[in-house]
């Protein structure tokens, strides 16, 4: 059995299973997950930093089913959360307190709350303001919570505008001058926070493995300088996620050994665990948006491919014009030609991919839309009143249906509640 997504003989299939069985029994549109190459790629995160006491967090906004979160909770994985729903999501399948990070820029005081209810490991404070709300909300409850400042190191993570987080004019971390005013306040007038660890983490989809190295510098030489000023020690260095993984034809997913290289020996001399928080690098590669194609429209410039999957199931090519590999199901020889791929949402922007160069499909056919299992199903909606698809994780060759496809009922709950009594 070959690992992963492959051909077997002209039908795709995912760890052995046939894609185009999955979609008659399921229907389309419909996400598919391997759990194994999940396992293969927080493995690969693993062997790269052995030697360091690490805690590789997957970060739950990339694919949040639960499905999904327990495959990383039983590799012994950690996770980082950045809303209360969630930290709900981890306590559903189990996953302690101490293995979860609170990140984010716009904590509420109830899931600051919550989050000390559960005992989290870390809040990644982003502002002063931040600071000071979570030093409140510990202090009416007599604890200290544990924080980490993220810094804004003003590091250009070179990728795309909306997922860089690592510049100046963006909102998250703060700068290292005011970061360090702040660590030193946490020894005077925040005494219900318990400094533990500095944060930083540039952006996403990184393929340039020049950056991370960078990063590293900027983080140790600020942590000597926070030890410096509280005469305290840090446990904790978290370079968050941001590892990219290899979208086109032709690229390479990002190589994670400089990073390993100039952070080791100084994870050493510091004393400090390793926290890192990859979600795209573990959960893109092993998803695929299988869909159909509902017609073939020649138009005046091009053909298009109307498709029944939109930028409600994927807005990743809407967004940021991301590039997503689509292939036939069947492998075929039909004609080949440019198109766009399309869905039916009444949208312009809607579409997965454009002026692609490929076999044109026909009526009826299924495509898979590669390396979607990050940032896919999370960033679904229900615009055009489209219920969400369904989500099948493969285990053993076994298929396991993960979210069952939302229904018209479903959507319609919330109003239908008040609707009958206005
Ligand atoms: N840690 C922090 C603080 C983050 O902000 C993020 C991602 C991660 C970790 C995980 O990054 P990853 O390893 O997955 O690159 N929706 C966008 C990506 C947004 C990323 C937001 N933050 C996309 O589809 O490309």
């Amino acid at each position: 059995m070959t690992l992963g997504f492959d051909y077997i003989g002209d039908a795709l299939a995912v760890d052995g299973v046939s894609l185009a069985d999955l979609a008659g029994e399921y229907g389309t549109p419909l996400y598919v997950y391997s759990a194994e190459v999940m396992r293969h790629n927080y493995r690969r995160i693993e062997r790269a930093f052995a030697g360091a006491d690490v805690m590789i967090a997957y970060s739950v906004k990339s694919n949040s089913n639960l499905a999904v979160l327990k495959v990383l909770k039983d590799l012994g994985a950690g996770f980082d959360i950045v809303s209360g729903g969630e930290l709900i999501r981890t306590q559903r399948v189990g996953i302690p307190g101490e293995r979860v990070i609170f990140a984010g820029v716009g904590k509420t005081e109830k899931e600051i709350s919550d989050a000390l209810d559960a005992g989290v490991s870390e809040f990644n404070v982003e502002s002063e303001a931040e600071a000071e709300r979570i030093n409140a909300v510990a202090a009416a409850r007599g604890e200290r919570a544990p924080v980490a400042i993220r810094i804004n190191p003003n590091i250009d993570a070179k990728t795309h505008k909306y997922i860089t987080t690592g510049k100046r004019e963006n909102k998250f971390g703060i700068s290292m001058g005011r970061a360090l005013e702040l660590a030193g306040r946490t020894r005077t007038d925040l005494p219900n926070l318990d400094l533990i660890g500095i944060h930083c983490h540039i952006g996403s989809q990184i393929l340039d493995s020049s950056i991370h190295p960078r990063v590293v510098e900027a983080v140790v030489d600020f942590a000597r300088k926070v030890m410096d000023k509280t005469g305290q020690p840090l446990k904790t260095l978290n370079f968050g996620g941001g590892f990219g993984i290899a979208y086109e034809k032709g690229q390479t997913p990002l190589d994670l050994q400089p990073f390993a290289d100039a952070l080791l020996p100084r994870l050493a001399e510091l004393k400090v665990k390793l926290l890192l928080e990859p979600g795209r690098s573990i959960a893109g590669p092993a998803g695929v948006l299988l869909t159909r194609v509902e017609y073939i429209k020649k138009g005046e410039e091009r053909t298009f491919a109307i498709v029944d999957a939109a930028m409600t199931e994927l807005l990743r090519p809407t967004l940021y014009e991301a590039h997503h590999e689509i292939l036939p199901v069947h492998r075929n020889d039909r004609e080949t030609g440019r198109m766009d791929v399309v869905g039916p949402v009444c949208e312009t922007g809607d579409f997965l991919a454009l002026d692609r160069e490929g076999a044109i499909p026909h009526q009826g056919d299924l495509l898979a839309v590669m390396d979607a299992g990050a940032y896919g199903f999370v960033m679904s909606s229900t615009y055009n009143a489209r219920p969400r698809p369904a989500e099948i994780l493969i285990d053993g060759g076994k298929a396991l249906l993960a979210r069952r496809r939302e229904t018209h009922e479903d959507l319609l709950r919330a109003e239908d509640e008040v609707f009958a009594a206005n």
